[in-house]
């Protein structure tokens, strides 16, 4: 696992994201996450899937991803860290799941990966086929008609070919994403903007890496890199 990768999906194992935290408060208030089968889809190391096994006993949690280091390591600081044994992760792929997962689920969760595909509808549409009854999921989101196609390329970041890589910031619509998920079925909509309540320190370089700005109002704004990150929570339901 790179430096960064381990940074970032490691860390978190032993320091939840407050995202994290929030976002479950906000699942909670609303009984989704609760005595339910979920899965918590491209879920990295597990630290999320993890995270919330720990605070919903009575909830199963399965977590998938594409990057089978990921699974090994996070499954591995399960058996340790898991307290009721009730998550597990494998490798997956969003695009193309394995038939077994088709209605094994009550929900899925998904953290902070929506934005990094070019087309967020072909994703969505792969979550219905495993016919949740809702889909919970933290991304960019802005709250007007309008959709931002935000690509970078991050030197501080080589890939196995190349001395960058090329990575997707989108930012969706949240009125676009509700009708669109309407369309498939998901008639129920609710949505949040995240509002952290702690300062995220600058990254000593200038990688990405989220971190606040106070405004004059007391409040924070998330910003990575070159970008501000309108982080916002959003379920869609039956
Ligand atoms: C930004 S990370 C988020 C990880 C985790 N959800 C979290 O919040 O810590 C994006 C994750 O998506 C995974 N990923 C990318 N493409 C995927 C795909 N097609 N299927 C499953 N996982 C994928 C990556 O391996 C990575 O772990």
């Amino acid at each position: 696992m790179k430096k960064y990768e381990e940074q970032y999906h490691l860390s978190q194992i032993q320091h939840p994201y407050r995202s994290t935290e929030v976002f479950a408060d906000w699942l909670e208030e609303y009984g989704f996450i609760q005595r339910s089968r979920v899965l918590d889809m491209a879920c990295g190391a597990g630290a999320n899937t993890l995270y919330m096994a720990n605070r919903y006993k009575d909830s199963q949690f399965v977590g998938l991803d594409i990057n089978e280091e990921f699974i090994i390591c996070g499954n591995k600081q399960i058996e340790t860290e898991c307290a009721y044994n009730n998550c597990c992760l494998y490798k997956g792929d969003w695009f193309h799941p394995d038939n077994k997962w088709i209605g094994a689920f009550d929900g899925i969760i998904s953290f902070q990966t929506l934005l990094m595909f070019p087309d967020y509808r072909e994703a969505l549409k792969m979550l219905v086929e495993l016919q949740p009854k809702w889909i919970a999921c933290s991304s960019l989101f802005y709250e007007g008609r309008i959709e931002y196609t935000n690509k970078f390329r991050n030197y501080y970041r080589p890939s196995a070919d190349k001395e960058y890589t090329d990575t997707y910031y989108n930012i969706h619509s949240i009125p676009l994403f509700q009708e669109y998920m309407r369309g498939l079925g998901y008639p129920e909509f609710r949505y949040i903007p995240f509002e952290i309540d702690i300062d995220l320190p600058k990254t000593e370089n200038l990688d990405i890496g989220t971190y606040t700005i106070k405004t004059e109002d007391g409040k924070r704004i998330q910003v990575s890199g070159g970008l501000m990150m309108p982080w916002h929570f959003v379920v869609a339901y039956k």
